[in-house]
Parts: C-alpha cells; structure tokens; sequence
C-alpha cells in the first residue's frame, strides 16, 4: 500500500467509512452498514438494547455463518464453538503495530503489516484453515471477500496519504464515533515518550 502503517490503523479503527467504501461487507454485517463498529457506538443504542437484529447487535445478517461471498461456509466449522462464537461469526484479535487476527467459524484470517517506507506499508493475508477442512472448503470463495475489503480499505488509505500532502492539511478533527483513532493516537505517542535518545559517551565518538 503507498501509505505510512498508521494511516492503515486509523481506518481499521473506525466505521464511519464502510457504508461507502464496503458495500458487500455492509451487506454482511448490517450495524457496518449503519457507520458503527458494534452496539455501544449507536447514539440511540437505549432505545434498542433489547433488539437482536443484526444491525443493532452488531452480528452478521439472518442466515450468514462466516466471511464469504455468499456468507456461508463452504466446508467444516471448527468444534466446540459456543453458541454466542458462532452467532458473533467473527472474533478479532490486535496486536498494535503490526497484525490483527481474525477467527470466523471455518477459518481464522491473519493480517500483517511491515512498514517499507514513510509512505509504504507491505500488508500480508493469510487464510489459515484445519487440515481436514483444507480438502473440501471452497477456499476461493472465502478468500476473494477478505481480498476485496482489504483492497477497498488499501484503495482508501491511499487517497488519505495523499490527502495528508494538501498544502491545506494542517490538522485532522476527530468524530465522537473515533474514540478508537484517538486510543491508537495515545498508544503512538505513547511508544515515541518511552523511546530515550541514545545517549553518545566521548568513547564512542572517538571511534
Ligand atoms: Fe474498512
């Protein structure tokens, strides 16, 4: 991606892109549809506690299982899932700066992210299934969804690289809904303070 690896971060944390930029994925996950990340991000989310309905729940549409094209599995589903596991249908796990994981029902996703240059970021997907699943699971199915949201969030990032070199550009403005780029802010400039300059003894400039 022609992107510094925080740009990359900032999107992944927040929704507010995904009824525009992730039409099949709001498709999948209606409260993405709606600009939210989960329940507790609706304004309104009182009024609608009580309703399971995807798109207040936060899961995915009546009938889906997993992350595919058509949302459902195309092969085994790992053993002993609890219920509430396999209602959610996807399970993510970050581990700032460099991957998120991801378990679905029949899969777990990873993605990696290494930083080439201050406006290049390599990002690496891996598809991980069991064994005895790998046989009979329609893999292209699975993958060509995760493929293409990642590539609408890549197609995105870039733009806002580019963005960020309008002589206009001073500072962004944070939405409410962006409590977690916020977070993500405070963890950066948290790891910089806890860097110590490398201090330079006269031995060493001798040499
Ligand atoms: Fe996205």
């Amino acid at each position: 991606m022609n992107c510094n690896w925080k740009i990359f971060w900032e999107n992944f944390n927040e929704c507010l892109h995904c009824p525009g930029v992730h039409k099949d994925l709001s498709r999948l996950v209606p409260i993405y549809g709606r600009g939210l990340m989960a329940r507790h991000d609706d304004p309104e989310w009182a009024r609608y506690a009580d309703n399971d309905a995807p798109e207040f729940s936060g899961g995915l549409r009546a009938g889906a299982e997993t992350w595919s094209r058509d949302g459902r599995v195309h092969g085994p589903v790992f053993a002993g899932l609890t219920p509430a596991e396999r209602a959610a249908g996807q399970t993510y796990a970050t581990s700032l700066p460099s991957m998120f994981v991801v378990g679905h029902v029949d899969y777990v996703r990873t993605v990696r992210l290494a930083p080439l240059g201050p406006e290049q970021t390599e990002l690496t997907a891996e598809w991980l299934f069991a064994p005895d699943a790998l046989a009979q699971t329609d893999i292209d199915n699975i993958v060509a969804f995760g493929a293409q949201v990642l590539e609408e969030d890549a197609a995105i990032c870039e733009i806002n690289q580019k963005g960020l070199h309008s002589i206009r550009h001073q500072a962004g403005v944070l939405m409410p809904e962006e409590y977690d780029l916020r977070r993500f802010h405070e963890w950066v400039r948290g790891r910089h303070a806890a860097l110590q300059p490398i201090k330079t003894t006269s031995a060493d400039s001798a040499r």
